[in-house]
């Protein structure tokens, strides 16, 4: 069977089974040629809210298939390939936050959304990239625990400099591992290239971006710009959909190292088996769980606009 042939079919059951493929944007070309939606991960979590189909297939990672199911309790709601896990919200979980924030009661816990539905539930508020510095400015409170990424943190932290931050040490294994070294190399490589970086980079390669947003921020931004080259500091599915979008402009990956194997897990066979109700995973989220950790993300809408 080709793609195409693959694609069709999953085109049809789609229609057939009254299901609403969403797709983040580091899926692949070829999912999101199939998907209802693609997004970054706020994009996701707001389209999630008003979805008509009463199944859901989340391409991504689990973070944000628990996201949809807690938005939407009603629907079936199935991650395309269990075994998609985000490595950054297995970093923390609630007994650690409960300890630390007994150590700062007066410090109001704002969470990356790629956390665990449990550590949900002791959020005040969540976060993701695209909207962490509108969220932290707009919160009433004064002192922000922010968990679990210190590179979006310290970048929140500068952006916002009214505020008190308590930082953990959490963080993102594929930007993370990017050095300044390999941001001067490839500035070097191509001089007239605008730098696109996503915030869970270190703040030593931040510090040297033209550009710094979330995964939707970056493509809606080079596809403005007037620049012609860029190099796209984040997983590389964006420089591949990037350069479909705009074939008369040129997009440079940072480094060939920006591969998150939990997003590429997902292939077109399993949204494909997930279809015919032989793959994916189905997720269940018990009720108290579930009404513990919607307020987080229900917060994170109110001020994320
Ligand atoms: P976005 O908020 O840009 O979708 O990022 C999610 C993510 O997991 C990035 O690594
Ligand atoms: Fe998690 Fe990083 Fe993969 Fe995003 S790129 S899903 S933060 S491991």
């Amino acid at each position: 069977m080709t793609v195409r042939e693959l694609q069709d079919k999953i085109l049809k059951l789609k229609k057939e089974t009254d299901t609403c493929i969403l797709a983040h944007s580091y899926m692949s070309e070829e999912i999101c040629e199939t998907a209802d939606f693609t997004g970054d991960s706020y994009a996701l979590a707001v389209k999630a809210k008003g979805v008509k189909q009463k199944n859901v297939i989340m391409c991504g990672v689990r973070f944000m298939a628990e996201t949809v199911k807690m938005l939407s309790p009603e629907k079936r709601v199935v991650l395309s390939n269990p075994v998609a896990g985000c490595p950054m919200a297995e970093q923390m979980d609630k007994g650690m936050i409960l300890q630390v924030k007994a150590q700062y009661p007066d410090y109001a816990v704002v969470a990356y959304v790629n956390t665990t539905a449990e550590l949900k539930t002791i959020a005040d508020v969540c976060v993701t990239s695209s909207s962490a510095v509108k969220i932290c400015r707009a919160i009433p409170q004064k002192n922000i625990l922010f968990i679990p990424d210190i590179n979006l943190g310290t970048y929140v932290k500068e952006q916002v400099p009214e505020k008190n931050f308590k930082l953990l040490s959490g963080g993102c294994p594929t930007h993370a591992k990017i050095s300044e070294r390999e941001a001067l190399a490839a500035k070097a490589a191509h001089p007239g290239a605008l730098f696109l970086v996503h915030p869970e980079c270190r703040p030593e390669v931040v510090k040297h971006a033209d550009y710094v947003g979330s995964t939707t921020g970056i493509m809606e931004f080079a596809a403005r710009s007037q620049a012609k080259e860029f190099i796209i500091g984040t997983e590389n599915a964006i420089v591949q959909h990037l350069q479909f979008a705009h074939p008369e402009k040129a997009f440079y990956s940072l480094s060939k190292d920006l591969i998150c194997s939990n997003m590429k897990a997902t292939t077109l066979a399993d949204v494909f088996r997930c279809l015919t109700g032989e793959g994916g995973e189905e997720i269940i989220m018990d009720e108290a769980t579930r009404l513990a950790a919607v307020k987080c993300i229900e917060e994170m809408m109110k001020y994320g606009g």
